[in-house]
């Protein structure tokens, strides 16, 4: 979050410093939770793509002061966040700097489970954009198929599954796959997630896994070969090489958050007669890029 043009006007961003979020994504997730109560009961959570950490700022808040955790409960909650990015620590979060892609990240949560599955995973990744619209697309796919494979190892029946999307040309696909693996699917939006962007949020109830389906990763086995046995339904291909398209999914889709709150498209001016003060980032970023640039400049590795 910047400290200066448009972002000063935009008033989750503001109330995000005032309210100490890392970052005003914190809004989309609080504001999720309060439409469909995604923490009820939830024991072991994991926060893919991860960083700054609002997301896990919102889940250590909501499992250890608002679930009323205490130190004779059984089950302490546990929660692991995820990023390729190094994460400033948050209380009750266990950070891991690591690739959801990569089938040692699923080893490494485990082992900070014991074992156990995880009640929730949620994922807001996004790569970074090349700006060649149809490629950043298909990342954005791979991203969330990746989150999606991961969680299918994780994931206890029944739990739930929260994710970024953007809804694209071929969501429908999505909706209809997740649909064979979760009781419900629905496309959320939340008041402070811009009207104008084509993100929003799947949020999946009830794991349903095949009971003969045993996922395991493996950097050998594309992904349709993963989900092979998961009884997720397939284009058909003809002999004469059309195919048959299966029904369209759509998913039901919900608007959330107080809706006569904050327009995120909104610019909310500052009134320039009432004292203010500019407050500093929540958390500085911990590895900026333009940091390797001001050491290369200083050791004059750089030349105008
Ligand atoms: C929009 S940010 C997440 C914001 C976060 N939910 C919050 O509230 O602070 C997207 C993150 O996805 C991460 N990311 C992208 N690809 C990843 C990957 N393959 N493995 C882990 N993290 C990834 C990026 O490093 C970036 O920090």
């Amino acid at each position: 979050m910047g400290k200066s043009s448009k972002d000063k006007r935009d008033l989750y961003y503001r109330k995000a410093k005032e309210e100490g979020w890392r970052a005003r994504s914190a809004f989309k997730l609080l504001q999720l939770n309060d439409q469909f109560q995604l923490f009820k009961g939830v024991r072991r959570v994991v926060d893919l793509c991860a960083a700054p950490g609002s997301w896990s700022q919102v889940l250590s808040r909501e499992l250890f002061e608002k679930n009323q955790y205490t130190a004779n409960d059984e089950i302490p909650p546990k929660i692991v966040a995820v990023d390729l990015q190094p994460m400033a620590p948050i209380d009750g979060v266990t950070t891991l700097q690591a690739d959801i892609t990569h089938p040692k990240t699923l080893s490494k949560i485990l082992e900070i489970f014991g074992g156990e599955p995880a009640d929730f995973v949620c994922s807001d990744g996004a790569p970074d954009v090349t700006g060649l619209h149809d490629l950043d697309e298909y990342i954005q796919a791979q991203l969330i198929l990746a989150a999606l494979q991961l969680t299918t190892c994780l994931l206890r029946p029944g739990g739930t599954f929260v994710a970024k999307i953007f809804r694209g040309r071929d969501i429908d696909l999505m909706y209809s796959q997740l649909g064979y693996l979760f009781e419900k699917v629905i496309c959320a939006k939340p008041r402070s997630s811009r009207g104008t962007s084509l993100e929003a949020f799947i949020v999946c109830l009830g794991y349903k896994p095949s009971s003969h389906w045993k996922p395991t990763l493996d950097p050998n086995v594309s992904t349709e070969d993963f989900f092979k046995g998961a009884n997720i339904g397939r284009y058909e291909l003809k002999d004469d090489l059309t195919y048959e398209e299966e029904k369209r999914n759509v998913a039901p889709f919900i608007a959330c958050g107080d809706l006569s709150s904050y327009d995120s498209d909104a610019t909310y001016t500052i009134e320039s007669n009432v004292d203010r003060i500019s407050l500093d980032p929540v958390q500085s970023p911990t590895a900026p890029p333009y940091k390797k640039a001001i050491e290369k400049k200083r050791n004059g590795e750089i030349k105008r």
